[in-house]
């Protein structure tokens, strides 16, 4: 009884939190290449490079907000060990600050749904607002 107790003191600490950190890294990295794929054809949009299609822009938009929403439970409490990831220290040690970087980012998404940019003229200055939220977290919170 002692020894399976103690095998599962062992299982609980060692193997499980490996395991889940390791979904949780996958997870992040999975929603942020989600956030890629749908700025590698709304970038070329607003720079007039592809045609202008208001339903392809919402449609993009609100899977990049799905998939960006539950970025901050992908981190937990305290920093992972032993897992490849690019994630900056100061995501732990300011939890806020990284936490309202996500924050505007989802509400610049947001006012860019709202606003239903029917035209490019309308959809450039919305969509360079929430381009900028990639460079402003990373530079803080993401390592290179
Ligand atoms: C609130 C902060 C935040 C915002 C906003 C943000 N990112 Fe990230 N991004 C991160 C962090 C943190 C990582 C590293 C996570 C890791 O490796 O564990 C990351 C990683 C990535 C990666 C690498 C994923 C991988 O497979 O390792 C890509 C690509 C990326 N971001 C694209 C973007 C783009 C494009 C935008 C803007 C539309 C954006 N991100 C906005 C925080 C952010």
């Amino acid at each position: 009884m002692k020894k399976l107790y103690l095998a599962l003191i062992v299982i609980g600490l060692g193997t499980f939190p490996a395991v889940s950190s390791e979904q949780k890294v996958k997870d992040r990295q999975n929603a942020m290449q989600q956030v890629r794929e749908v700025v590698k054809v709304l970038f070329p949009m607003a720079k007039g490079k592809s045609e202008y299609d208001d339903f392809l822009v919402i449609s993009l938009l609100e899977q990049m907000l799905e998939a960006a929403k539950p970025y901050a439970t992908y981190f937990p409490s305290q920093p992972e060990v032993g897992v490849h990831s690019e994630a900056a220290e100061t995501i732990w040690t300011d939890r806020p600050g990284f936490e309202k970087a996500l924050a505007k980012f989802l509400s610049d998404v947001e006012a860019t749904l709202d606003a239903e940019p029917e035209s490019l003229e309308q959809f450039q200055p919305l969509f360079t607002e929430v381009a900028s939220n990639c460079k402003s977290c990373h530079q803080v919170y993401r390592m290179k």
